[in-house]
């Protein structure tokens, strides 16, 4: 691996993706863009190479196709220079539960959760067997709240939390750095795939704020990185909380009230 990594970095061509392009583009780190939508990768590309002098290459793959998803696996297998992975790509679907298509609701599975493991287990084994390197998961605060109505979306991303925080047990002690970024609604064009109207919302962070919050947590080296929640005392409670249930798991009878009367 070069002392600059190069990233590669899926969902590149707008949005979130695009944003940490730049963002490491102007930290001077070569990148591997993917997305399906190749003339605007090229265009950010040309953009990112003339203001950074960085190396850029492109691979056009749709991530829930299996064949163009492994091109991106065997890249992150076998190109050393790659240390950092941003599994970004990601989309939302409209629609209550009953309303979504079978297919639709299966091809979001796919995408937000399938590819961001196969490209996680494509990259990791060289990553902790040199001991160092980055993988940064988008995950998003809707996977921690059935209540605001995204069930599949938010249990894609309940799966991306989880997946990256138990990463980051495993592969932190071999030098791995894991990162679980949550955003919350964000301006992007992810807004347009569910119907809905970005500047009826409020509260809506930028995108550039919303990536510089997730390096600044990057930087630090945080698990779980959750840009606009202003309180951290709230997420290390949350996880004291789960954390103390968890010697009081394995019993060997039913708990009390479960116990049917002889
Ligand atoms: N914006 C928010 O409010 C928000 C909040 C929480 C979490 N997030 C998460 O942030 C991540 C980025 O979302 P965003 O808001 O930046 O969305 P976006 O503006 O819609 O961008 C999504 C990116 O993913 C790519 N993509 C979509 N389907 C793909 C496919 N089948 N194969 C390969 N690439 C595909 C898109 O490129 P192509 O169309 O060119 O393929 C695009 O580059 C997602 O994981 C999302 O769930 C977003």
């Amino acid at each position: 691996m070069t002392t600059i990594p190069s990233v590669l970095v899926t969902g590149a061509s707008t949005g979130i993706g695009a944003a940490y392009a730049e963002r490491f583009a102007r930290r001077g780190h070569d990148l591997v863009l993917v997305a399906r939508d190749i003339a605007r990768m090229e265009a950010l590309a040309a953009r990112l190479r003339q203001e950074n002098g960085v190396a850029i290459d492109i691979i056009q793959a749709d991530l829930t196709k299996a064949d163009e998803l492994a091109t991106v696996e065997t890249r992150l297998r076998d190109d050393a220079r790659i240390g950092i992975l941003v599994n970004n790509a990601g989309t939302a679907i409209g629609g209550s539960f009953i309303e979504q298509g079978t297919d639709d609701v299966a091809r979001l599975v796919a995408l937000n959760t399938t590819a961001v493991l196969r490209l996680a287990s494509a990259i990791a084994p060289r990553l902790a067997k040199a001991g160092e390197g980055a993988i940064v998961n988008i995950g998003s605060v809707v996977g921690l709240a059935p209540e605001f109505g995204m069930t599949v979306y938010g249990a894609t991303k309940a799966f991306v939390l989880f997946l990256s925080q138990g990463l980051s047990l495993e592969l932190g002690p071999k030098g791995v750095y894991v990162q679980a970024v949550l955003p919350a609604t964000t301006r992007t064009e992810i807004w347009d795939h569910v119907g809905a109207d970005v500047n009826a919302l409020s509260n809506v962070m930028e995108v550039g704020d919303l990536v510089d919050a997730a390096l600044v947590g990057f930087d630090r080296r945080e698990a779980v990185t959750i840009p606009p929640l202003p309180d951290a005392g709230q997420w290390d409670a949350f996880q004291a909380a789960r954390q103390a249930m968890l010697p009081n798991y394995r019993n060997e009878l039913p708990a009390e009230r479960y116990r049917t009367s002889a």
